[in-house]
């Protein structure tokens, strides 16, 4: 464990303390494994999937070794136990993000939370006459359900551009598209470009024209303290996986008064008050948004990951990981032929790098770089309508978190030199 209660007692006394990253490594288990060439792991792919405290795998495994079973069903004491874990969660997870149990529902991620927010708000609420604003830089879960929603309620989709030159949200051009919507859905941070969007103003300026806010919180979760009901958004989605959760569960945050405002989204068990042959009536709040068996070992592990961030300040989070990805940022754009999508020396980007060789393919570059250890993503990172303003078909991503050390970086840094050195068209 590491030595938490020093950690804290420094900040108290308002002594500037950074990360001891070296006892957090010690909590991922994952961290040690050499890859099956002898190499040592260097996973800096957390924008993908972060990996998971022993904790997290402790709780999970606890829950199906002691006391697994089915929730909010049975009166046995097992069934007792799940319950209370898996609303023990709710309380952690809500706490965390500043608001209520009774506002959150547990989604399979970020994903669902948006299809969430299109199947049982924006068909309930929205029509042809409305406007749904989108950005350039938006992940395909923040696009295609609205393109969906489009087609089948004629409501317009407009698209705000990024500046080119500065990788960061036209906010003239967002001033224009805003006028007359219904609802604008951002995402918080660029998973390509690592940018933060300047949320306050966005909603400032939405909530001028009457439209709800949507914004998708599935990179900036991990990077900062999401405080939804001091936000004034009025839909948050977050994935756990990307902080140190499991994978399969996120939720949707919702603002109090926008709930009333929904309807069902999946239909079936847990999510009725009665059925009968002649139809069924629906519970309300967030249980008419949770249908079936819920992800409970899930919601117990996510729970978990909650609780272990606590004990850190996520500012301290936050600048640590800056400080690699600026600087990574900055040396890779020295490497002949690289060039770097996102501006990592702004001090509120998130630890997304992205960059491109001009002779190396980026599949080849992933490839040649796993043969070094080091886990990058590759590819389109689920933002074409991003790649092609960027005028490119993908990147190579280096994504960091907590976890991670500046020797990694420098490590990375100078095995991308050498392959580029070996590979490049010279
Ligand atoms: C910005 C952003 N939004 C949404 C998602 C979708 O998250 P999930 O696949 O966990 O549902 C991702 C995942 O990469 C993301 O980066």
């Amino acid at each position: 464990m590491h030595d938490l209660i020093s950690y804290h007692h420094l900040r108290g006394m308002g002594i500037d303390v950074s990360l001891d990253v070296e006892s957090i490594r010690a909590d991922f288990p994952i961290l040690k494994r050499k890859l099956p060439n002898g190499k040592q792991l260097v996973y800096f792919d957390n924008a993908a999937t972060s990996q998971k405290p022993q904790c997290v795998i402790d709780s999970m495994s606890e829950y199906y070794s002691v006391y697994n079973s089915n929730a909010h069903r049975a009166n046995h004491t097992l069934a007792d136990e799940a319950t209370t874990a898996l609303e023990g969660a709710r309380k952690s997870i809500s706490t965390y993000f500043g608001t209520s149990p009774d506002q959150m529902v547990y989604t399979s991620g970020a994903t669902e939370a948006i299809n969430l927010v299109s199947y049982a708000w924006a068909r309930e609420n929205l029509s042809t006459d409305d406007v749904i604003v989108l950005t350039e830089m938006e992940h395909h879960a923040d696009i295609v359900p609205w393109q969906q929603l489009s087609k089948e309620k004629g409501v317009e989709v407009r698209y705000v551009p990024i500046d080119i030159d500065s990788f960061t949200l036209d906010m003239d051009a967002f001033e224009v598209a805003v006028e007359g919507a219904s609802l604008v859905c951002v995402v918080h941070t660029s998973n390509v470009l690592g940018i933060r969007n300047p949320i306050e103003r966005i909603v400032e300026l939405a909530h001028s024209q009457g439209a709800r806010v949507l914004l998708d919180c599935a990179q900036s979760a991990p990077h900062e303290r999401i405080r939804f009901d001091d936000s004034g958004v009025d839909f948050v989605a977050i994935s756990a996986h990307k902080m140190g959760g499991p994978t399969g569960i996120g939720c949707l945050l919702i603002k109090k008064e926008v709930m009333g405002q929904m309807g069902p989204f999946m239909t079936g068990g847990s999510m009725i008050k009665t059925v009968s042959t002649d139809g069924s009536t629906f519970q309300e709040g967030h249980a008419l948004f949770e249908t079936g068996t819920p992800r409970i070992a899930e919601a117990i592990g996510w729970g978990a990951a909650v609780e272990w961030l606590e004990q850190f300040d996520m500012k301290d989070v936050h600048s640590h990981i800056n400080r690699i990805a600026s600087w990574t940022a900055e040396k890779i754009s020295e490497i002949e032929g690289i060039t770097v999508y996102g501006d990592s020396s702004r001090n509120d980007s998130s630890g997304a790098v992205s960059f491109l060789h001009n002779s190396i393919q980026s599949q080849d570059l992933a490839f040649l770089l796993d043969e070094g250890g080091f886990a990058v993503r590759t590819g389109h990172h689920c933002a074409q309508p991003l790649m092609d303003a960027l005028g490119v078909p993908s990147t190579n991503r280096a994504s960091f978190w907590l976890y991670n050390t500046m020797e990694e970086a420098e490590a990375f840094v100078t095995h991308l030199s050498d392959v580029v050195d070996r590979f490049s068209d010279k």
